[in-house]
């Protein structure tokens, strides 16, 4: 079974929306695809695939261990597809103790399906990363925005260090030398990784080797959702160049999906957009990333240098293609008429009065930060 965890660090970049129709995409290919929602606190995935609010969930699960799993998987109206809710009843993944987390681990593990989805919820909480650790070949959905690609980066460093500490038995050299750096004050988030891994190597070689067993495995893959214009496929390098040089780990590029009103009108018919307007360019570049992940061998999933230049290559102008794709449908749009001059006059202004909303706004954060440098704040 593949198992393909799809996680964030910032919210609301896309992860349901990236979950769900990759699913139905799985599942219309004959895959026998199982969604799980393990956003446990803030579930919301039932509404993404157009399922009625659940009776019964994980919570109903956590709350008794012993009950029967089979209970909580529900069938959706596509063949292949079946669908495990969450619970926005129970106080979230954040508060799962470890022996909830390892039943239901164990639970999710034994099912019976080809390909098994979890959508995580944002942040970089233990469970969440544990979660999405069940498997090398985790996805990271981004938007293009600041603050939501470093909580990519930071995801996926944190994801590393949650290996270390997985690898490192606690009588261990490592674990010591982990700890010790952590309680100097610093914090580990703002050590540079390839140099304390040097040193772990030197002091404790069997250690590291077994962190590296794990890390080698894993071969986390971008989604740049929410973009406006081809180069977004741009902001997707500077991630790729941040997890290589910091983390010594390499990412490959699934694909570019841009900002699509269609996207909530599909969310408001309960339906997720590859079901409601399968030939829209949002749902074809769905569909695209559902076929490269199947064409992906999941027991050989190691990519070479090239390979995974290729990939942001393949991305970068599929994203070209997609972008004339939707100005062809304007035009079209304006052509029958559904679409006035004054229609896209208005829309430029909207937007134009956002990007001045952003710029002053960001002239605030720089002005605020310059006066906090002042008082000694390093960032
Ligand atoms: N490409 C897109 N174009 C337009 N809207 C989008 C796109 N992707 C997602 N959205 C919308 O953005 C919102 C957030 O998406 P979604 O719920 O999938 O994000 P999430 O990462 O799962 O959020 P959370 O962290 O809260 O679980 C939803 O309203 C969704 O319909
Ligand atoms: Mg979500």
């Amino acid at each position: 079974m593949r198992i393909i965890p799809i996680a964030s660090g910032k919210g609301g970049v896309g992860k349901s929306m990236v979950a769900a129709n990759l699913a139905v995409a799985f599942a219309q290919a004959g895959k026998r695809t199982i969604l799980v929602d393990l956003d446990l606190g803030a579930s919301n995935l039932h509404l993404v695939i157009g399922h009625q609010a659940p009776q019964l969930g994980i919570g109903t699960f956590l709350g008794d261990p012993r009950s029967d799993f089979a209970k909580v998987i529900t069938d959706t109206d596509l063949p292949n597809l079946k669908f495990i809710p969450g619970d926005t009843e129970i106080p979230g993944t954040a508060t799962l103790k470890v022996s909830q987390r390892q039943a239901l681990v164990k639970r999710l593990l034994s099912l019976n399906a080809d390909i098994l989805i979890l959508d995580l919820g944002a942040g970089t909480h233990q469970s969440i990363l544990e979660f999405f650790l069940l498997s090398g070949q985790g996805i990271i959905v981004s938007a293009p925005t600041v603050t939501a690609t470093l909580n990519a980066y930071v995801f996926l460093k944190n994801a590393v260090f949650r290996l270390m500490y997985t690898a490192f038995t606690k009588d261990s050299r490592a674990y010591a030398y982990l700890e010790k750096l952590r309680k100097e004050g610093s914090g580990l988030q703002r050590l540079y990784l390839p140099k304390m891994l040097e040193e772990i190597k030197n002091i404790d070689g069997k250690s590291y080797g077994k962190f590296k067993t794990h890390v080698d495995r894993l071969h986390p893959a971008l989604i740049m959702n929410m973009a406006h214009d081809p180069k977004d496929a741009d902001v997707a390098l500077k991630i790729r160049r941040s997890c290589e040089v910091y983390l010594d780990l390499k990412i490959e590029l699934l694909g570019v999906i841009y900002q699509d009103a269609l996207q909530d009108i599909s969310l408001a018919s309960r339906m997720p957009v590859t079901i409601y307007k399968p030939q829209a360019v949002v749902s074809q570049s769905l569909y695209r990333i559902a076929d490269k992940i199947l064409q992906t061998d999941e027991d050989n999933f190691t990519l070479t240098d090239e390979e995974i230049n290729e990939t942001f290559q393949d991305a970068a102008s599929e994203a070209e293609q997609d972008f004339e794709s939707k100005l062809e449908y304007v035009e079209e749009l304006m052509h029958s008429g559904a679409l006035s001059q004054g229609d896209l006059i208005e829309t430029v202004k909207t937007q134009q009065l956002e990007i001045m909303k952003l710029k002053k706004e960001n002239n605030f954060l720089k002005y605020t930060l310059s006066k906090a440098m002042k008082q000694g704040f390093k960032p």
